[in-house]
């Protein structure tokens, strides 16, 4: 699965930077506060707006304090999935279960420096774990193919039947990373810039999806 990040794509144009990129198979939008993360983004009228503007399922990555009031609504809203950030909260499992309360698939996140093991026991609280590979907060920064040790571990135990869940991966992926992600056991790729620097997002999602199905067992079995 490909999801292209709209924090790359132009703000004045959303609902036409989402046409672009129809084939993805979610959009990945990412909510920051400029508390938990030192950047300021767009937060619940514009993903409502956007909700109405496009067909494609919506991944909001919420990079903000206080989760446990802040993600439900978005979930409200309509977005397909809501992940926020186990640094940002005590109970990560009680926030989940809001989420999918109100009719989203949860996502934990994780930062580069956060290890996985403490969270290990909550997941199955969860549908999707979210492993940055960047620090939040800016697209275009460089892959830290140093996490990919965290996508094996989980990759391991679903490949095993112990968990069912996505692993998805955002930060840095383009045309020379995806390949690494994908035989590490990724199932979602986030690309902000790698997409929308393109002269042809939608045929860059392609590209990206091409590579990454050719570069992982798990995804073709
Ligand atoms: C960064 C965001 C990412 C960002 C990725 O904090 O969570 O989703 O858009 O951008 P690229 O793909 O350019 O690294
Ligand atoms: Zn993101």
């Amino acid at each position: 699965m490909i999801a292209p990040s709209i924090l790359s794509a132009d703000f004045a144009r959303l609902a036409d930077e989402a046409a672009a990129v129809k084939g993805a198979d979610w959009l990945h939008v990412d909510v920051m506060d400029a508390h938990f993360v030192p950047n300021l983004t767009l937060g619940l009228p514009v993903v409502q707006s956007l909700l109405a503007a496009t067909d494609i399922p919506m991944d909001c990555h919420l990079m903000i304090e206080d989760p446990g009031r802040w993600a439900p609504p978005y979930a409200e809203a309509g977005a397909y999935n809501v992940t926020f950030h186990a640094e940002a909260t005590d109970n990560p499992v009680a926030v989940a279960r809001d989420i999918r309360a109100a009719g989203a698939k949860a996502g934990l996140s994780i930062k580069p420096g956060t290890p996985l093991e403490p969270y290990l026991e909550i997941l199955r609280d969860f549908d999707t774990l979210l492993v940055m590979s960047v620090e939040p907060g800016f697209g275009g920064q460089s892959f830290i193919p140093e996490v990919l040790s965290k996508v094996r571990a989980v990759r391991k135990l679903v490949d095993s039947g112990e968990l069912n869940i996505l692993v998805e991966i955002d930060g840095g992926i383009n045309a020379d990373t995806v390949e690494q992600a994908a035989a590490a056991g990724v199932d979602c790729f986030v690309a902000g810039s790698a997409v929308y620097s393109a002269a042809d997002p939608g045929a860059a999602v392609e590209s990206l999806r091409r590579q990454a199905l050719a570069a992982s067992p798990h995804l073709r079995a």
